[in-house]
């Protein structure tokens, strides 16, 4: 592993270790993230890619071809953000996150195999989901997603930035069951950001904003 490779993940490990995914922190750690990546807005080294592409192949047959799953109970990783996905996998091995697929999976990834697999993923090209969201619904998520301030953090079309997941595009499914578990406590990893926000939602307002994400390919 060259010495680029070795920077990122102490970057990685250290704005992790100060953002403590803290809400309070969060907007502050943005600022510092934002210094720091303007510094290190290298391309991810080839390698990584190529490593993670080796590494990945047990998980495409649940996350599909690239990572464009085509099982909508199944998350799309191609184009999910890098960081997202490497601080994802440490929570799922961690246990601050569960699930009885991704559980097995993680655990004899080392912190090398999670940074290569969140290059490789993030590299790839976010594929079209085929979900024809219904008009009406779409226009009342965006409104919702406007009103919540959904785009404040996730951005516009809800494309995601750095530790804060693309959900634009992904599956209605998927992204309605996270919306339900942050809502019911089931997931909490969140450092309160979402579950904060998913308790004001009812469930109308998580089928209008899965229409709204799931329509934004
Ligand atoms: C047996 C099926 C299965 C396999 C194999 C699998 N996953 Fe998953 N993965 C899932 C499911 C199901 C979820 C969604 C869990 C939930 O609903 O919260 C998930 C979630 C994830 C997430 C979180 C995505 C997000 O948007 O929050 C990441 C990252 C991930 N998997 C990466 C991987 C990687 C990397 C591998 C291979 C090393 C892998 N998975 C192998 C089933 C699988
Ligand atoms: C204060 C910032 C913030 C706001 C506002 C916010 N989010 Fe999030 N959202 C996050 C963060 C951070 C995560 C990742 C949490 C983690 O690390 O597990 C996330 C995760 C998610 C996920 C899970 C995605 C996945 O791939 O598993 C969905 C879905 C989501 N947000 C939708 C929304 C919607 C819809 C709104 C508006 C109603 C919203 N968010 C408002 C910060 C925010």
């Amino acid at each position: 592993m060259g010495g680029f490779s070795s920077l990122v993940e102490a970057a990685l490990g250290g704005l992790y270790f100060l953002s403590e995914r803290n809400s309070m922190k969060l907007f502050q750690f943005h600022l510092g993230a934002a210094v720091l990546l303007a510094c290190l807005s290298l391309p991810v080294p080839a390698q990584n890619v190529e490593a993670g592409s080796k590494k990945a192949e047990p998980c495409l047959v649940c996350h599909g071809v690239n990572g464009n799953s085509t099982l909508s109970a199944f998350p799309i990783l191609a184009g999910q953000g890098m960081r997202y996905i490497y601080l994802q996998l440490k929570d799922f091995k961690e246990g601050r996150r569960q699930d009885p697929s991704m559980d097995a999976v993680v655990a004899n990834l080392t912190r090398e195999d999670m940074f290569d697999l969140g290059a490789f993923f993030a590299a790839q090209k976010m594929g079209n989901s085929g979900f024809k969201a219904d008009a009406e619904k779409a226009a009342r998520g965006k409104a919702k997603a406007d009103e919540t301030l959904c785009t404040m953090c996730h951005l516009g079309e809800l494309a995601g930035q750095n530790e804060i997941p693309r959900v634009g595009g992904q599956h209605y499914d998927y992204t309605v069951k996270q919306l339900k578990d942050f809502k019911a406590r089931r997931r909490t990893n969140d450092a309160g950001n979402m579950t904060s926000v998913a308790k004001t939602l009812s469930d109308e307002d998580i089928d209008n904003l899965g229409h709204y994400a799931a329509g934004l390919h």
